[in-house]
């Protein structure tokens, strides 16, 4: 009996000890300055208002000016006392020297960067066939560059002040490729390979990164999303629900603070999250536990989700087929 208590307590003290070591103390945002890409609307502007509301200085970057100065405007309005809001018009997805000129701006006003949360993005769902050559080209110049740009406009004043979060938004279009979404996806995927390289370089610094794959959020960039969708995505998309930015903002934040390098959101986040966690880094004990006894698990899950996903677009070819017959 005395042995096996022995035992149990130097498992206990093994686990807390890697607990410490793979969690970084939690972070806070009181007067620190935050970067939000994207923060004129959207998920963007929910993280940019909940960084307020938490004491933060906020720059938002985006290149419709007239959208930048109402969202300032709703920003200010949750700001805590002696903090700012600064709207800067840029786009961040053509040239770096136009981007590295808006983030020395924003630091010359609101000092050393803490934070950047690149949500700048946008969408366009078609089938393969029916996108445009320049589709691809625009979603990575928009989603991936446009991340790759303010990061590396910003990283080394962060290394100099050795604290900070990095926050890429990808989506579960970026951990699973589905119908339609083959230019989309392949500018999420990209985002996380380099998210991925980049902990590696950023942890010694004490600069934590943090991948977020959102699901369908309620947003105008979504409501854009929906023009010209093909049936099979919708219909795919159906099976999951559609959630509030402000949820979505919230569960991004309190990862990042907390040093996760994925963020999630629901059920099929939690699932897609472990299922894809491949080699990416270990930063919370409970995490790694969860994965290695349900991995197994959640693939098998997946390949229910995969032929109910091939079963729809079979049925839609099918529906196609019958309909060309009845025209010709
Ligand atoms: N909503 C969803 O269902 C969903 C799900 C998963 C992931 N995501 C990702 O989450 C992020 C935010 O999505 P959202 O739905 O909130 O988007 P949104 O409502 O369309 O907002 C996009 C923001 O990005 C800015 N932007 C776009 N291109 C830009 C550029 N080249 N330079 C500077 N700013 C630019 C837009 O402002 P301007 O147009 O004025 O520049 C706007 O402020 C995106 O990366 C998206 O891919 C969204």
């Amino acid at each position: 009996m005395f042995w096996y208590i022995v035992l149990i307590c130097t498992i206990l003290l093994v686990l807390v000890y890697i607990s410490m070591k793979l969690s970084p103390r939690r972070a806070q945002l009181k007067n620190k300055h935050v970067i939000v890409t994207g923060g004129s609307s959207g998920i963007g502007k929910a993280i940019a208002i909940l960084a307020a509301e938490r004491g933060a200085n906020v720059t938002i970057f985006a290149r419709n000016k007239l959208r930048l100065e109402e969202a300032k405007t709703e920003i200010k309005q949750k700001l805590q006392t002696g903090c700012k809001v600064q709207c800067i018009s840029v786009d961040l997805s053509s040239n770096y020297e136009d981007v590295k000129k808006a983030v020395s701006e924003a630091e010359d006003k609101l000092g050393p960067v803490f934070m950047v949360v690149n949500s700048a993005g946008t969408s366009v769902s078609r089938s393969f066939q029916d996108l445009q050559a320049d589709d691809f080209k625009k979603m990575m110049e928009a989603n991936y560059y446009s991340a790759v740009f303010t990061t590396k406009a910003a990283v080394d004043s962060m290394v100099q002040q050795q604290q900070g979060r990095l926050i890429f938004l990808s989506s579960q279009a970026g951990q699973i490729g589905l119908f339609g979404f083959s230019a989309y996806s392949g500018s999420k995927f990209a985002l996380r390979g380099m998210a991925e390289a980049l902990q590696m370089e950023m942890t010694p610094h004490n600069i934590r990164v943090t991948v977020a794959f959102p699901p369908d959020t309620d947003t105008p960039g979504f409501q854009h999303e929906l023009i010209g969708k093909p049936k099979e995505t919708q219909l795919i998309s159906e099976t999951a629900g559609l959630l509030k930015p402000q949820d979505v903002a919230m569960a991004i934040i309190d990862d990042s603070l907390k040093g996760e390098f994925i963020s999630y959101q629901g059920m099929d986040g939690w699932l897609l999250a472990h299922v894809t966690a491949g080699m990416s880094p270990a930063t919370s004990l409970p995490r790694v536990i969860q994965q290695f006894f349900l991995m197994g698990l959640f693939r098998v899950i997946g390949l229910f989700y995969l032929a109910s996903f091939d079963s729809i677009v079979l049925k839609c070819k099918k529906e196609k087929d019958s309909e060309k017959v009845k025209a010709s």
